[in-house]
């Protein structure tokens, strides 16, 4: 039998990441979402394009938490998205019930299930799903640090005119405006980063990176992006699914590990059928640690501010 994944959230992230399932074939879905009618709307759609895709996965629309009952795996993509001068900050209050509310029906309908976070604040948003589940911390995550590192691979191959392929990025700490990128592990092809650009073009693209989503944002004027956040969680659903155990960036909840504890951060983990089965520690310098610890401290004081 095929597995069995939940989307929380049927807006343009989740309806995305749906469609990379669906079109994967590798799971079916359920699609849920509270506007009535538009969750089974675009199932529909996507199930009548199953043929062309040679897909034998289902997807069904559902506005019912009963039809997501025995998820392997869900995905919580349900919230409000940032607007023209919001930061991820300002979606917090509105997006804080919102998660709670479905992370109380994960738990009670998907007991055993795995649960990726993509609403932002993502960070905030997975202690906030971590906390409410009452879940082992091995099966709440959150969708970010992927998503940064295709963005500075796609500027970096622009920049020397080679495949985005052939780059490793890196990149820890906070999604977006808090993330630490790692430019002398990111690497070409294996040769480092700081070897073939010049510091000040590097600095230029990070910070080009660090902007990402507002520059979209910017651009889209209503809306934030999909493309690449539901490429990055489909990333993260295939290695869980399928138990690739790759090494991604995700949220994580660290222990110690940075000589951080009790926080979800961006950090490497082995992302396998358990879930994260384990973060991978790389030695940072003194001056990485120390804005790394800056980006934890910005969650955390989130954190206690809405005593999560
Ligand atoms: N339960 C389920 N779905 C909900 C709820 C709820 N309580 N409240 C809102 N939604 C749904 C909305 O109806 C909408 O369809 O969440 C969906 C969000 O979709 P979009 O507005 O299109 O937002 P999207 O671009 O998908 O972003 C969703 O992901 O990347 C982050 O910052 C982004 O937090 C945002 C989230």
């Amino acid at each position: 039998m095929k597995k069995k994944i939940s989307v929380i959230g049927a807006g343009n992230v989740g309806a995305t990441t749906a469609q990379l399932i669906v079109q994967s074939g590798i799971a079916d879905v359920v699609l849920f979402d509270i506007v009535e009618g538009m969750p089974q709307g675009k199932a529909l759609d996507m199930a009548e394009a199953c043929p062309l895709w040679n897909s034998a996965a289902t997807i069904r629309g559902t506005n019912r938490y009963a039809d997501t009952t025995g998820s392997d795996l869900v995905v919580v993509t349900a919230g409000l998205a940032r607007k023209p001068g919001m930061s991820r900050s300002d979606l917090l209050h509105a997006n804080v019930d919102i998660v709670r509310g479905a992370c109380m029906e994960i738990a009670k309908h998907s007991p055993n299930s795995i649960v990726i976070i993509v609403t932002n604040p993502m960070d905030v948003m997975a202690q906030l799903a971590w906390k409410t589940t009452e879940f082992s911390c091995r099966r709440v995550m959150g969708m970010g640090g992927i998503l940064d590192a295709s963005r500075l691979a796609a500027f970096l191959a622009w920049e020397l005119h080679i495949s985005p392929e052939d780059i490793e990025a890196v990149v820890l700490g906070g999604h977006g405006d808090d993330m630490l990128p790692l430019p002398r592990f990111t690497t070409v092809k294996g040769i480092p980063l700081t070897e073939i650009l010049p510091k000040k073009k590097i600095d230029s693209l990070i910070e080009r990176t660090r902007n990402g989503g507002a520059e979209i944002v910017s651009f889209l004027k209503s809306g934030s992006a999909y493309y690449a956040p539901a490429a990055s969680t489909f990333q993260m659903v295939k290695s869980i699914l399928l138990d690739e155990k790759r090494v991604l960036p995700c949220a994580a909840f660290l222990n110690g590990e940075y000589g951080i504890k009790d926080i979800y951060m961006g950090v490497p983990v082995i992302l396998g059928e358990k879930g994260v089965e384990k973060i991978v520690e790389v030695k940072l310098t003194k001056e990485e640690k120390a804005q790394f610890r800056k980006s934890s401290a910005t969650v955390k004081k989130l954190v206690e501010k809405l005593s999560i």
